[in-house]
């Protein structure tokens, strides 16, 4: 079989080496891909917004299945031009990924299916906004409704904090067209995991839990990313959790999107917090999470590329996933400033002393190759994952790896799965007293 990956970043990065390892693949290509994907795949330079020029070239060299990686090409539209021209594509249709692609339209299903979530209105008018603000409690929760890299969420401890987020996002745009609605939420305390499945719109697929860490220093302070760390499994969700799930969020969505006529294939991410009183969605992705899948894939025993096809042809209930049981644990390295404006063109040190890690492996996110040098390019850099055999020894196998690399600004979190870790010990000294 011949792949297309569309994007060419960590997630990417995870995918294509999990799908190299599949003795059905025979090429792998990859859009754009990046240096490090380039020993595993052949890159393309097309870019993941040029769906038609994705087609072509799909149609061109016959590619039998084309899996995209991130949300703008299947919010622009890309798995309906493909299935127009009768080619096979992992991702949901423009309908469906506006789960992702519009705060409100997510909103809206939830209300209607009645599932669990943040109590919210949507405004497009600041005055209406600040309107309802004024009786809801602080902390203010208040987001712009369309794509924003994830930093369109904004949290405020007063209400001229969150007046002024509003007017930022409804009267000056800083958000462009994602802002012309906004989203006033009721602030959810608890923990978050990422519980991602995959569906051909009636069959439901649990993939392995996760935990991401979204803030960007040491216990959970600072401003958030798109994501420093993620381990798998997630202890937070526990066997009673996970079928709360299923039932309290996932068999209402599918059965809302159904009666919106809008069927869904690929991967639904619902973000939750486990609150006091049970889950609730914080978020749908209609794509894996980045840093999740990197974990994922590496606990993956299975061949990744039948169950994406089962995902496509509607045989989800023929597969059956393996996974390892061991846990992974994936310390997103980052470039100085992110996630802010950050330092590019860094010299990373220390990869080749990683080529032969048998423990795991070092995905690149934002890197470059000039001759024999790896440089930095974006503001996630490297997402290091490794297995162990308890999260305790992944997270030591990972930062034993994250100890050899080095450049000039250099940043990670030190506590990832520092939570898992205190769970499982936890429910360890309880067992053994
Ligand atoms: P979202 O893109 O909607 O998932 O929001 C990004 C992050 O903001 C989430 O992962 C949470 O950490 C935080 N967040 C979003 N909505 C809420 C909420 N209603 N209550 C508390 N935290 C939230
Ligand atoms: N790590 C969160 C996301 O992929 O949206």
């Amino acid at each position: 079989m011949k792949l297309l990956v569309i994007g060419g970043g960590g997630r990417e990065h995870a995918l294509v080496w999990k799908i190299s390892q599949s003795p059905r693949v025979t090429k792998i290509y990859c859009a754009p891909g990046s240096a490090a994907i380039a020993e595993l795949a052949e890159c393309v330079a097309i870019n993941p917004e040029q769906i038609d020029r994705l087609a072509d070239f799909a149609a061109d060299e016959k590619i039998d299945l084309t899996v995209v990686g991130p949300e703008l090409p299947l919010t622009l539209g890309i798995a309906d031009l493909f299935e127009s021209r009768g080619l096979k594509i992992f991702g949901p249709n423009q309908a469906a990924a506006q789960l992702e692609g519009s705060k409100a339209f997510a909103k809206e299903i939830l209300r209607a299916n009645a599932i669990p979530t943040a109590a919210f209105g949507t405004f497009t008018d600041a005055a209406a906004a600040k309107q309802y603000l004024a009786q809801q409690k602080s902390p203010y929760v208040i987001k712009a409704d369309g794509l924003a890299a994830g930093k369109g969420v904004l949290i405020c401890a007063s209400r001229q904090e969150a007046e002024a987020a509003i007017d930022e996002i409804l009267v000056r745009k800083a958000f462009g067209q994602a802002g012309e609605k906004v989203v006033v939420e009721e602030f959810l305390d608890g923990e978050e995991a990422s519980f991602m499945v995959l569906t051909d719109g009636k069959n439901v697929l649990p993939l392995a839990s996760s935990q991401d860490h979204k803030r960007v220093f040491d216990n959970d302070e600072g401003p958030n990313t798109g994501g420093m760390g993620a381990y798998s499994p997630a202890p937070i969700v526990t066997p009673e959790v996970h079928e709360r799930i299923l039932r309290e969020v996932l068999t209402p969505l599918l059965n809302g999107l159904k009666q919106k006529n809008i069927r869904y294939r690929g991967v639904v991410y619902v973000g939750v917090m486990i609150t006091q009183d049970g889950p609730k969605v914080l978020e749908f992705n209609a794509r894996f999470g980045d840093p999740e899948c990197q974990p994922i894939m590496m606990r993956l025993k299975s061949d990744l590329v039948p169950l994406l096809e089962a995902t496509i042809d509607g045989k989800l209930h023929e597969v059956i996933p393996v996974w390892h049981d061991e846990p992974a644990v994936c310390v997103v390295l980052t470039a100085n400033g992110y996630p802010g404006a950050y330092d590019k063109g860094k010299e990373i040190h220390g990869l080749d002393h990683l080529k032969k890690w048998s423990d795991g492996f070092v995905f690149h996110a934002g890197t470059a190759k000039e001759k024999d040098r790896w440089l930095t390019t974006g503001g996630r850099v490297l997402g290091v994952t490794a297995r162990g055999k308890n999260i305790a020894s992944a997270v030591e196998n990972v930062y034993g790896a994250v100890g050899k690399i080095s450049w000039d600004g250099m940043h990670y979190r030190k506590d990832i799965a520092q939570r898992a870790i205190q769970k499982v010990s936890g429910f360890e000294s309880r067992v053994a007293s």
